[in-house]
């Protein structure tokens, strides 16, 4: 039997869970499992975005069959050729004789590499920022070469505003029923997934990653439809952020990771007492045995913290198997701009530590803590202080504003100081809210954070609203508001409707879509709130430059079981940040698969390491 979701009216999953797959592309364990997502455009033509994996097929052409409701599919569209993504393709080709696959040149080319028909006239190729007309919606492609495979490519709905991101943004685990991140605790339960996901199978790929995110930061992106993992409509902020920080190999937390390759103990033992002296100096840390936890859990974390130790024991002359492989992995990961420590051990000629750092050398921006330690077989009493002084270095390589002051006694205490700062405002824990209001015909509306209750018996409650808003001016005159409490789940754009303009100038519930109203009559927001109030003011008092009404509430009741939002809330999760200034980095991109090669200069011979094309495939970045 069919499983589908509705995402939006004319978009529907129609993808497939596999909870049976012990290791994903033969490497990396899925212990939650794994989604294969693909979705269905019902509009004047049908679309399909992408396919699934063979182990699914099943289950996704019951899917697709349920979705299409008996309709032919006019398009494919084949954002990445991966397998995982492209093994219904010939399926839907023989059952869909008029089906156009929309691909670019590079996608078609694996098509029959991968697949025996007549792929070339089925293809509907695009390039950059071709258009494709389906009705009410227009998709429009963007290139992402090397956001896995160097014939990626992305789209967008301008009519929904929905990107559909192929390996981007994509997470480990199952879906397990929901389908968006905020149906799911996100941040607790699966971004260490989302970073496992992205550091192993995009984390080479740093530059490439920032190229697409450069190229949709102009774009309003409502909704983010990956090929693994939820689907994001409210607080997309969390996961960009993410992506802003792993493309470009910054740390994500101030802590050092430890991980070790132990055979008798004694390496782990020295490894052990390194983590308590760094604890001990108020430092983070995490450690693992890479005998134990899989190459990708350590590559993911590797991607999270500042700092990494590396302490092996030699064997055979050279770095322990299962370290010599992460370490590997990590160069061949791009792993950057990082402070690294080493601790060797050997029981007669120790040579791990020198390997580990001719390796990592290799790596942009690593920093080597100088300090090293080197073991006879185990750590000797004289040692500890080796230990220490290793400590001390790392420590040093802190920010301070990382590492927790010491606590200081009350007495010791310097006397507060005795100015205004009003930045000290900013510690409240407001709450955000619309406070609307009616006058005749005209409905208005403006955020305010300022809306708190006085009494409980009478229920009575107090709102601040600047003199200059229409909507103060509204309730002087009429006696009577709303407030809207905001949920966390809000978006940006309700702020952009209430607030940043005037409702002198504009109307400010134009387009909405709603028409809700209390029973005095006057609006309230249907969506995005925790619960409503409506107030009838009984006193009015005038501070200069903002009335404070106090009023009895007259209706009030809770709208959702969300968190209401508050300003910090808003700050960190919320209101867009400014993009970071980057610097512009010299180099040649590979037009063929996006391969970057840094440096002012690219010589005659140089041949791509990827696709082995040429000089005459590069371009200036
Ligand atoms: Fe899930 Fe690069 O494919």
């Amino acid at each position: 039997m069919y499983c589908i979701k509705k995402i939006t009216d004319d978009l529907t999953w129609v993808g497939a869970n596999d909870r049976r797959l012990a290791m994903f592309e033969g490497v990396y364990s899925v212990p939650d499992g794994v989604s294969y997502n693909s979705y269905l455009l019902t509009d004047e033509k049908t679309v399909l975005f992408d396919t699934v994996d063979k182990s699914v097929q099943h289950r996704f052409l019951e899917n697709l069959d349920a979705a299409l409701q008996g309709r032919k599919l006019d398009y494919l569209v084949v954002h990445h050729m991966e397998p995982d993504h492209s093994a219904s393709l010939v399926e839907l080709a023989c059952k869909f004789p008029e089906m156009k696959l929309v691909c670019n040149e590079k996608t078609l080319a694996l098509v029959k590499q991968f697949e025996c028909f007549d792929a070339d006239s089925r293809a509907y190729l695009v390039a950059e920022n071709d258009t494709l007309v389906t009705g009410r919606h227009t998709l429009r492609f963007i290139m992402a070469p090397m956001v896995h495979w160097p014939e990626v490519m992305v789209s967008y709905d301008s009519a929904d505003k929905v990107l559909f991101s192929a390996d981007a943004f994509g997470c480990f685990g199952a879906l397990n029923g929901a389908m968006f991140a905020d149906e799911v605790d996100f941040k607790r339960d699966y971004m260490d997934e989302a970073r496992r996901y992205y550091s192993n199978i995009v984390g080479k790929y740093g530059s490439q990653v920032e190229a697409l995110l450069d190229k949709t930061s102009a774009l309003d992106i409502q909704m983010i439809c990956p090929l693994h993992g939820f689907v994001w409509r409210k607080n997309i902020g969390d996961i960009l952020s993410k992506y802003v920080l792993w493309s470009s190999y910054t740390p994500e937390e101030n802590g050092v990771m430890i991980a070790y390759a132990s055979v008798y103990g004694n390496t782990e033992n020295a490894a052990e007492i390194l983590a308590c002296k760094l604890r001990g100096k108020g430092i983070r840390t995490v450690m693992y045995d890479v005998s134990v936890t899989p190459a990708s859990d350590i590559i993911s974390a590797a991607f999270k913290w500042s700092h990494l130790v590396f302490a092996s024991t030699t064997y055979n002359a050279g770095i322990f198997v299962a370290m010599e492989a992460v370490i590997s992995d990590l160069a061949e990961h791009n792993i950057q701009n990082r402070t690294v420590a080493v601790i060797e051990n050997g029981s007669w000629a120790p040579t791990s530590g020198e390997l580990i750092r001719d390796k990592l050398s290799q790596c942009r921006d690593i920093t080597f803590i100088a300090k090293g330690l080197s073991l006879l077989s185990s750590l000797k009493p004289g040692q500890l202080e080796e230990l220490d002084a290793m400590a001390d270095e790392i420590a040093a390589t802190f920010p301070q504003s990382a590492i927790p002051a010491p606590a200081i006694k009350a007495e010791e205490l310097p006397a507060p100081p005795v100015e205004v700062d009003p930045t000290t405002a900013f510690k409240f824990s407001y709450g955000l809210f619309v406070l609307t209001a009616r006058d005749g015909e005209k409905d208005n509306g403006c955020i305010i954070n300022t809306a708190i209750q006085i009494t409980e018996k009478p229920f009575r409650i107090s709102v601040a609203v600047n003199k200059a808003n229409l909507t103060c001016e509204m309730i002087s005159k009429t006696g009577e508001f709303n407030i809207s409490i905001l949920a966390e789940s809000v978006p940006f754009s309700v702020f952009q409707q209430f607030g940043f303009r005037s409702g002198r100038d504009a109307d400010k519930f134009e387009g909405c879509g709603y028409d809700t109203r209390t029973a005095n009559g006057i609006m309230y927001l249907p969506d995005n709130t925790t619960g409503v109030m409506s107030g009838k003011v009984k006193d009015a008092y005038d501070y200069g430059t903002h009335m404070l009404f106090i009023a009895d509430v007259t209706q009030a009741f809770v709208a959702s079981s969300e968190m209401s939002v508050t300003y910090q809330y808003y700050f960190a999760h919320i209101k867009p940040k400014p993009p970071a200034q980057k610097e512009k980095k010299a180099g040649y991109v590979c037009r063929i698969c996006g391969y970057v090669h840094e440096g002012d200069d690219l010589p005659d011979d140089f041949i791509c390491p990827l696709c082995k094309h040429g000089v005459e495939d590069f371009e200036k970045l």
